[in-house]
């Protein structure tokens, strides 16, 4: 029989990566107010998102999901959501175009704020400092006092997150997404760059082929699809007792959903069988994702498929693999071979980011372009040899002109970094590499299918 589930039932497993808050009466405090106030998202959207994921399962669509590593409470205004919007929705038309098959868009937006680190404390000059754990925790600045988790900030990302939504709803629905209006979508920095070339020849295509339409009696005025766009939100859901908070019943069908988000994940470092991540996450209805590194079995995968989709719906579950480059083909095939063979219908994703991770000679964090393209070639690879569809991509990404990633089209290297390296966490690519990136993507997956 099913272990039963309640919004707190976590609690009594162990829970990696929760910050040691000093005031727990302040803490309940914050979570009591996130407690009372609206949801975030509803149940019904978080179920369409799961139908649009079945699709993928299923090989007739493709994920893409996007956005920064940790959002900040500081880099936090309308310019700085609609450029990263801009680049999601520009990545949506070169795939969708140039692959043929609907593309899923999830933002890591309105709610990605806590990071887990390797270790509690990390050492920033001759200090030895909590670690940083993302804006919802505490701040990135090197004071001890600075690092102290305050429960305000729980707060604060809630409503950070009701205002992005807000802005992305407007965006995504109020005329700014219209697919009349692609050409418009390159941003400055971008429109230069040899792929801001293509992707304007490609928004050429798309123009004829809508006066087509028209020319033919289509009436492209008034079907939605056109001028409107689905971008469903999604984070890693680490501090649970956040999670918990905003955990509503559906009055429709009595599930329990967790509405900070539409899609939660559950990170690398927290995905033990027994712990309380996956305990919380298998009773709410949204669509999950977990992250796989290298060292992931297949009997793990099994057991994380019964646990978290256990009637085996479509779309609920989504695989994150992030392998490193030289590793993805061997370490993902059997596990590929494993689920197929069992007959779950999960979405395989690839997050060619975390497994690419360097640090350069100035001390920053990077990650090279060839090393995240080559990532998702050997995911494609393997999902060509085990007869499986390689059905998305999970990046981390800004819409803004960073220095964070090297190489790409403008070959930006070690001595670049320090230019505009501006991301609170791990380095995104730029609006430019990202383009680049869904042009490479479709490429890989037109020529090897
Ligand atoms: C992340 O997605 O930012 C992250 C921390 O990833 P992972 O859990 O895969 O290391
Ligand atoms: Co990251």
């Amino acid at each position: 029989m099913a272990r039963s589930w309640t919004p707190d039932s976590w609690q009594a497993f162990p829970a990696m990566q929760q910050p040691d808050w000093p005031d727990t009466a302040a803490l309940d405090a914050a979570l009591k107010h996130i407690a009372s106030y609206p949801p975030l998202v509803f149940a019904g959207e978080a179920r369409s998102l799961q139908n649009s994921l079945a699709k993928v399962a299923a090989g007739n669509a493709f994920l893409l999901q996007a956005g920064d590593c940790a959002e900040s409470f500081e880099e936090f205004s309308a310019n700085n959501i609609r450029e990263k919007l801009r680049v999601i929705l520009q990545m949506a038309v070169v795939l969708t175009y140039s692959m043929g098959v609907p593309v899923v868009k999830v933002g890591r937006m309105a709610g990605q704020f806590a990071k887990p680190r390797s270790s509690a404390t990390e050492i920033i000059g001759d200090l030895e400092l909590p670690s940083f754990r993302g804006h919802i925790v505490n701040d990135q600045l090197a004071t001890t006092a600075a690092r102290i988790p305050n429960p305000e900030r729980l707060v604060q990302a809630y409503h950070q997150s009701a205002s992005t939504l807000n802005l992305l709803r407007a965006f995504t629905k109020g005329g700014f997404a219209d697919l009349n209006r692609v050409n418009t979508w390159t941003q400055e920095f971008v429109a230069s760059s040899p792929e801001g070339q293509r992707y304007v020849e490609l928004s050429n295509e798309i123009e004829r082929a809508l006066r087509f339409m028209r020319a033919c009696g289509v009436d492209t005025e008034n079907y939605s699809a056109l001028h409107e766009v689905d971008v469903y939100t999604s984070h890693e859901a680490l501090i649970l007792g956040y999670e918990e908070a905003l955990t509503r019943q559906d009055s429709l069908t009595g599930q329990w959903y967790d509405c900070s988000a539409h899609m939660l994940w559950i990170g690398e470092r927290t995905r033990q069988l027994d712990g309380a991540h996956i305990e919380f996450l298998r009773g709410v209805g949204n669509p999950l994702g977990c992250k796989i590194g290298p060292t992931t079995t297949p009997e793990f995968v099994l057991e994380l498929c019964e646990v978290l989709n256990p009637a085996a719906i479509p779309g609920r579950l989504t695989l994150i693999s992030r392998m490193g480059a030289d590793k993805v083909e061997d370490s993902l095939r059997p596990l590929l071979r494993a689920v197929k063979d069992a007959g779950h219908p999960v979405v395989w994703a690839c997050d060619p980011m975390h497994g690419n991770t360097t640090t350069a000679p100035n001390g920053r964090k990077t990650r090279h372009f060839e090393d995240i393209v080559n990532e998702i070639a050997g995911f494609v690879r393997a999902h060509n040899a085990e007869g499986t569809w390689p059905g998305g991509i999970h990046v981390e990404l800004t819409g803004d002109d960073v220095t964070e990633c090297t190489g790409g089209a403008d070959d930006l290297t070690n001595d670049d970094l320090d230019d505009r390296y501006q991301t609170i966490c791990d380095p995104r690519l730029n609006g430019r590499q990202g383009l680049d990136l869904a042009f490479r993507v479709a490429e890989l997956i037109r020529t090897q299918n």
